[in-house]
Order: structure tokens, then C-alpha cells, then sequence
């Protein structure tokens, strides 16, 4: 009887204990929910719901969004576009047609910033941590922050605004990832089949995420800047637009990365040529770069490594053309380092360097291997300036030695903060270290370098000194 006793009180209190636990858990989510309400973003009044045309008119004409503004894409309804254009029907073929003859430049080119510059979003290709800790971008204005979220469904960044203990939120699909990430990356989404720049990119010099660069106010939100077409010229290889309007493409035919035929021209005709020659020996019906003048050559580059107005719609240069019938190009003595866009206008600072004026042969690839990834092979670079400069030439051979040798770039063609790429931070603004190509003297950062090579010097002995020591004490 005892024990039946206690057999019931054990029963009972186990029953008792979980119906507290379900009373706590169920407590707690009533005490969240009733500190925080959710609801959808576009129910905030002050959410401003926009057309392509409109972002263009508000924000590069005013240039001054209130903090806490939001901006997003109008939804729209209706028959997505469609292209009858097919990249192949142009000769715009994919880098995999050229691979089963030239695998070397294939793999080569795999390597390269350029094959990785536009992608479809996965957990390789974005750069950034979706890492519950580290998926927060907090913004001076309490009220306003962005996470980013991975699920199986895709990849996401959730914007949230609060407002009297409500939380609007929405999440923006993350469709497709611009940069190879050598400074960062950006995001495109799309509503129906028009294509938008997100709110949140990525920085790789603090691997962090952060507001978008160039007008993207912190403190604010907009998800509905428009892409131009020519944003893509310059990342992809080839995108159908409806030319009638500003950001409208065909959503199921695209090449992303810049690839083959951007540089070699379309590449329809010497494929079946050499199909049906499969013992010519001699590339036919194909550009090949080296064998253009120098003008022509560099233009290839210059199409997107150049500031300019184009002048005519985009994809239709052809490798060999004269660029200036594409683009108003500016390569006069006074063009800028850094120009919008952010592609840090190359050809002009390089034509502006004595080297490329009394060389008469420098071009583009007199440095770059467009088959090869070079980045940071700061001596390499170096050894290129040794086929025209003998070390002793510099100056800075008395002062510095031959440790000059590996680091010629270093000081004669410093990267420097661009001003066309600033990004808003909360704690201040940031701008992208950008190579420039003007070669010339360079006083400030030589005497950084200068500064570096000595101090290095300086720790090499002291390490020599460190690791004989103990041997002479052994003995
Ligand atoms: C069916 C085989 C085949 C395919 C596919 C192919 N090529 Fe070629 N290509 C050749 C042959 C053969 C040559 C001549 C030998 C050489 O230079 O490798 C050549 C030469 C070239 C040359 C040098 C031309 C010159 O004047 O020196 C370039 C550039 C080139 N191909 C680019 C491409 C590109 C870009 C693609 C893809 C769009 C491609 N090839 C696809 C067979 C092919
Ligand atoms: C269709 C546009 C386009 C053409 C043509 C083009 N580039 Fe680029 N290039 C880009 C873009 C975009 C990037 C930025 C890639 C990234 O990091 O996302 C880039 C990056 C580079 C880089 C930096 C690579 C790195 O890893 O740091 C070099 C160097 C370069 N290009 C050289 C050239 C040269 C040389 C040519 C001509 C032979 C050329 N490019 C032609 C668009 C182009
Ligand atoms: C005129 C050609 C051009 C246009 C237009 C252009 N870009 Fe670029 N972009 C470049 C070049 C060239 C670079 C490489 C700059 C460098 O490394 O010096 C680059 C770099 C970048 C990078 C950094 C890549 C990396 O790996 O660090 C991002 C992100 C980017 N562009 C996004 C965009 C977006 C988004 C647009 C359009 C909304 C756009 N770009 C428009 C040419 C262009
Ligand atoms: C950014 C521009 C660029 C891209 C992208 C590019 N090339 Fe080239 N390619 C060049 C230039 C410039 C030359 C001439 C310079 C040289 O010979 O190194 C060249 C030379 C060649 C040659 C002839 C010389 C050799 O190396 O055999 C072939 C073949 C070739 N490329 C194939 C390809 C293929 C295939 C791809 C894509 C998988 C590709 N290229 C991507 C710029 C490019
Ligand atoms: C194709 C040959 C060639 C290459 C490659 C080359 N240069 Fe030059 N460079 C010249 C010529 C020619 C001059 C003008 C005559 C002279 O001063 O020696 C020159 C001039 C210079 C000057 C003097 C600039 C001035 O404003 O007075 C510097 C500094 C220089 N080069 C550094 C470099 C560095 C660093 C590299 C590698 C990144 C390099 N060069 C690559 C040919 C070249
Ligand atoms: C005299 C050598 C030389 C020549 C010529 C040259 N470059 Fe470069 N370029 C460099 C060096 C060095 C770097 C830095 C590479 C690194 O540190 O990874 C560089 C970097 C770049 C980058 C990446 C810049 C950045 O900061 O992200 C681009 C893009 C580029 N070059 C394009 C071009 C184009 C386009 C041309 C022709 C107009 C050209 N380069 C001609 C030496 C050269
Ligand atoms: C620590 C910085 C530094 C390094 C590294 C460096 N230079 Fe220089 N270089 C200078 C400075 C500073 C001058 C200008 C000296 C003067 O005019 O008083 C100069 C001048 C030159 C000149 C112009 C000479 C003249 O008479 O006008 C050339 C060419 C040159 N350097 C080539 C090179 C080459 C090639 C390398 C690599 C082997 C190199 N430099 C490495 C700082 C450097």
C-alpha cells in the first residue's frame, strides 16, 4: 500500500514535472511573441515600393536617402522575356566547347579571376559566413539590420525594420554572386525577370559582410538598384536583354564569367572548321590576340578595363574592332585613376607611363597571362620589369640592395585607396586598394617599401643571431 503510494506520487510527479516544462516552453514562446510581432516588410508605411526608372531618378539624382528609408523592387506580374537570341546562334560558345581542344588554356583559364567573376550562388561560390555569429550586419540605426540566411532552399539576406515592437521583415533571394573576391563580392537578385543589386556585399579585406559600395546609405536599405546591362558586359560573357528597358533579361539564357570568346571572338566557325580539319594545324577563323596591333590589342582588355560612355549596345565588340566605335573612350594625358566604374581605368594610367611611351611594345600581357593566375606573384611582376630595366638602373639599388629586386611593383606601382569604391561602414567609410597602372616614381610609398625592406633586414639578422646561439652554447 506504502509503495503503491509512492509508485502513484512518482507517477504523478513526473507528470507534473513535464506538464511545468511544456508550461515553460510554451510561456516563453507566448513572452517572444508578445514582445516581438512579425510582419511582412511592404506593411511598413514607410517602405518605398519602386520601378527601375524611379531608383535612377531618387537616388543618383538626389544622392540623399534619409537614414531608415527602405527601397524595394515593384513586384511585376506578367510573361517573363524571353530572347529568340541564343549565345551559341552568335559564336558566344562556352569555354567547355574550346576545353576538348585546348585543354592547357582551359585549365589555365579555370584558375583565373576572370572564369569566376559572375556566378550562380552556392556555399563555394559566396564568400561570406551565413555562421549564426557572424551573418548579422548591424547598422548605426538600431532599427534596421540584415542577416544572412542558408537554408536548402537557397541563400537569402533578410532584411528586418522594428517599429512599436513590430518586425518587418523580408527575405531576398541571393540568385546570382558578382566578383571573384579579390576585394569582394556583390549580389544580384531577381524579381520576375528583372535583375536587382542587393543591399549587402562582401568585403575580403576584413571578411566581413557590409553595405553595398557607392551610395549605399548605412542606415538605410535598398534592394532596388537596378543592373545595367553594362555592369554585366563587364562580368559576363553574354545576357539577352529586352533593350526597351533598364535591368530586364532573359532568366534562362546566359554564359556567366568573362570566358573565351570575349577575347578571342566568336568562336561558332573555327570550331566546325577544325571538326571537319581535324589534321590542320594552323587556327583559323579565330582571333588570336598576339597578332593584333598593339591598339587593337589592348582595346580587348580596355572594353571592360576602361572608364567610358558606350556607343553602342552592349555584347556587339568584336575582338580586332576599333573600340571607339563601342565606347567613347578616355585616354587623353589627364584621364583619372579611378573612374566609375570601379574598373580603375588600366589602359589610360598604363598609356600614361614612360614605359609604355618609349617601349613602343608594352601592352596588357607584356604582365598578364590571361591563361594563369597571377595574383600577388609580386615577383613575377618584377622579373617582367627586368626584361627592359636591369636592376642597377634604380636608384634605390644603393640605398636598399638587391632586395629590390622581387619588389620593383611595390614601389613603382603602388595600390591606393579608390574613392570610387567607398564603403559606408558603421564605423566609417572604406575605400578598395586598387592597383594603379600609372608606372612611374612613386616618393611616399618608396619610402614605405624602403622602410619594410630595412626592418625586414633588420628582423632576418636578429633571427640568424637567435639560431646560432643556442649552438654556441652547446659547445
Ligand atoms: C575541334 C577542335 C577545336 C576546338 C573545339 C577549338 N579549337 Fe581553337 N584551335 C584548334 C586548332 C587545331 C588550332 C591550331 C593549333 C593551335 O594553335 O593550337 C586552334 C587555334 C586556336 C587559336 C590560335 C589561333 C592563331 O591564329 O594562332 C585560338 C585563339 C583558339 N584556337 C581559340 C579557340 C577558342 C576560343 C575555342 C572555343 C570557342 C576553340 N579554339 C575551340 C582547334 C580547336
Ligand atoms: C568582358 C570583360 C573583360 C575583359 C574583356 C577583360 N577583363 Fe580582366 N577583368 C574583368 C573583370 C570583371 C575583372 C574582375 C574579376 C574579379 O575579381 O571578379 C577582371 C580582372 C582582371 C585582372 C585581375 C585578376 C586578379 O586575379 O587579380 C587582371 C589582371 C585582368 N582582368 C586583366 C585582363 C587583361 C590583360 C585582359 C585583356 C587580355 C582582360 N582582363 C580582359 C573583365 C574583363
Ligand atoms: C566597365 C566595366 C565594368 C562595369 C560596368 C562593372 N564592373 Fe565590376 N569590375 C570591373 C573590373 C575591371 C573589376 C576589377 C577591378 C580591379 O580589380 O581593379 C571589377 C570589380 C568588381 C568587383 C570586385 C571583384 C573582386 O573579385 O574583387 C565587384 C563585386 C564588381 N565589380 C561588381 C560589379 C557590379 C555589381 C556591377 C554593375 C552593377 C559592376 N561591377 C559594373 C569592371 C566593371
Ligand atoms: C582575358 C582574355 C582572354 C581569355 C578569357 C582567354 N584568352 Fe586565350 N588568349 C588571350 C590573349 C591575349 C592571347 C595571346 C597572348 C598569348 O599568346 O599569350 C591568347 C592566346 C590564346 C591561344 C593561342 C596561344 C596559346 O596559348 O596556345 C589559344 C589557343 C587560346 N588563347 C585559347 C583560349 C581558350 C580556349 C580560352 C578559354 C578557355 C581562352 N583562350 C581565354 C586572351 C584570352
Ligand atoms: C617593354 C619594356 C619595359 C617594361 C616591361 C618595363 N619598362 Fe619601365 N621603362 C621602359 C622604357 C623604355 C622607359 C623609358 C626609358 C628609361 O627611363 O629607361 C621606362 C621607364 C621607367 C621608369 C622611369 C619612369 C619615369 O617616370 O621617369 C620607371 C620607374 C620604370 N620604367 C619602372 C618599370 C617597372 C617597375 C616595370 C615593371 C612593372 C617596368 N618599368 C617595365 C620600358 C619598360
Ligand atoms: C608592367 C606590368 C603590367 C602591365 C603592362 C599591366 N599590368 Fe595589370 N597589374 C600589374 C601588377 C604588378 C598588378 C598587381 C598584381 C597582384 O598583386 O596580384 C596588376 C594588377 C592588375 C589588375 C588587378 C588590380 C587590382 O588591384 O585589383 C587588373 C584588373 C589589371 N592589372 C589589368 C591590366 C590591364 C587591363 C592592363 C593593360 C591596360 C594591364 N593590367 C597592364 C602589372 C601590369
Ligand atoms: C624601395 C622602392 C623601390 C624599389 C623596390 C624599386 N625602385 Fe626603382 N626607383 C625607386 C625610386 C625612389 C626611384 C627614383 C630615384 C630618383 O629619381 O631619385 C626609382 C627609379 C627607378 C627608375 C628610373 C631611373 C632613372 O634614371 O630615371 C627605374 C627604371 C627603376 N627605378 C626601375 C626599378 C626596377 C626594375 C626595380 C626592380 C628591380 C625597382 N626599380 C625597384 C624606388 C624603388
Amino acid at each position: 500500500m506504502g509503495q503503491r503510494a509512492i509508485i502513484i506520487l512518482m507517477k504523478t510527479s513526473r507528470l507534473i514535472l513535464i506538464a511545468a516544462v511544456l508550461f515553460l516552453i510554451a510561456w516563453l514562446l507566448v513572452s517572444q511573441r508578445d514582445e516581438f510581432i512579425v510582419k511582412p516588410l511592404r506593411d511598413l508605411d514607410s517602405v518605398r515600393e519602386i520601378a527601375p526608372g524611379e531608383w535612377v531618378d531618387l537616388v543618383t539624382a538626389g544622392h540623399n536617402i534619409a537614414p531608415g528609408t527602405v527601397l524595394i523592387p515593384r513586384k511585376n506580374a506578367g510573361v517573363e522575356f524571353r530572347s529568340g537570341v541564343r549565345p551559341e546562334s552568335r559564336g558566344f560558345l562556352s569555354p567547355e566547347v574550346c576545353s576538348e581542344c585546348h585543354a592547357e588554356n582551359y585549365r589555365g583559364f579555370l584558375t583565373t579571376a576572370h572564369a569566376i567573376t559572375s556566378q550562380e550562388p552556392d556555399d563555394k561560390s559566396i564568400l561570406g559566413s551565413f555562421a549564426e555569429e557572424r551573418s548579422l550586419l548591424a547598422t548605426r540605426n538600431p532599427d534596421l539590420w540584415f542577416k544572412m540566411l542558408a537554408d536548402t532552399t537557397g541563400f537569402y539576406q533578410q532584411l528586418t525594420v522594428q517599429k512599436d515592437r513590430i518586425h518587418y521583415t523580408e527575405k531576398r533571394s541571393i540568385d546570382l554572386v558578382m566578383g571573384s573576391g579579390n576585394h569582394g563580392q556583390a549580389y544580384l537578385s531577381w524579381e520576375g525577370d528583372h535583375l536587382y543589386q542587393m543591399h549587402v556585399s562582401y568585403l575580403t579585406e576584413s571578411d566581413q559582410w557590409v553595405n553595398s559600395p557607392g551610395m549605399y546609405v548605412d542606415g538605410t536599405a535598398d534592394f532596388a538598384r537596378p543592373v545595367p546591362t553594362r555592369c554585366l558586359d563587364c562580368h559576363a560573357t553574354w545576357f539577352s536583354e529586352d533593350s526597351r528597358t533598364i535591368n530586364r533579361f532573359d532568366r534562362s539564357n546566359y554564359l556567366l564569367g568573362v570566358t573565351c570568346v570575349r577575347c578571342h571572338g566568336p568562336g561558332h566557325e573555327h570550331v566546325a572548321y577544325h571538326r571537319e580539319h581535324p589534321g590542320e594545324e594552323v587556327g583559323r577563323q579565330i582571333v588570336n590576340p598576339s597578332g593584333l596591333s598593339r591598339d587593337r590589342l589592348n582595346e580587348i582588355c580596355a572594353q571592360c578595363h576602361s572608364a567610358g560612355e558606350p556607343r553602342a549596345p552592349s555584347f556587339t565588340y568584336r575582338p580586332g574592332e576599333p573600340l571607339s566605335e563601342y565606347l567613347e573612350l578616355d585616354l587623353g594625358a589627364d584621364a583619372p585613376a579611378n573612374e566609375d566604374p570601379h574598373s580603375a581605368n588600366q589602359l589610360a594610367r598604363l598609356m600614361k607611363s614612360k614605359c609604355y611611351i618609349a617601349s613602343e611594345t608594352m601592352t596588357c600581357i607584356t604582365c598578364h597571362d590571361p591563361h594563369q593566375d597571377q595574383r600577388g606573384d609580386t615577383s613575377g611582376f618584377s622579373r617582367t620589369c627586368q626584361q627592359c630595366h636591369q636592376p642597377e638602373t634604380c636608384r634605390e639599388q644603393k640605398t636598399s640592395g638587391s632586395a629590390i629586386n622581387d619588389r620593383c611593383v611595390e614601389c613603382h606601382m603602388p595600390s591606393r585607396r579608390d574613392e570610387q569604391v567607398s564603403i559606408e561602414m558603421k564605423s566609417g567609410t572604406l575605400m578598395a586598394l586598387i592597383r594603379d597602372h600609372l608606372i612611374g616614381k612613386w616618393p611616399a610609398t618608396s619610402d614605405r617599401v624602403r622602410a619594410k625592406i630595412a626592418a625586414d633586414a633588420q628582423s632576418q639578422a636578429r633571427s640568424a643571431r637567435d639560431t646560432q646561439q643556442p649552438q654556441r652554447d652547446s659547445r
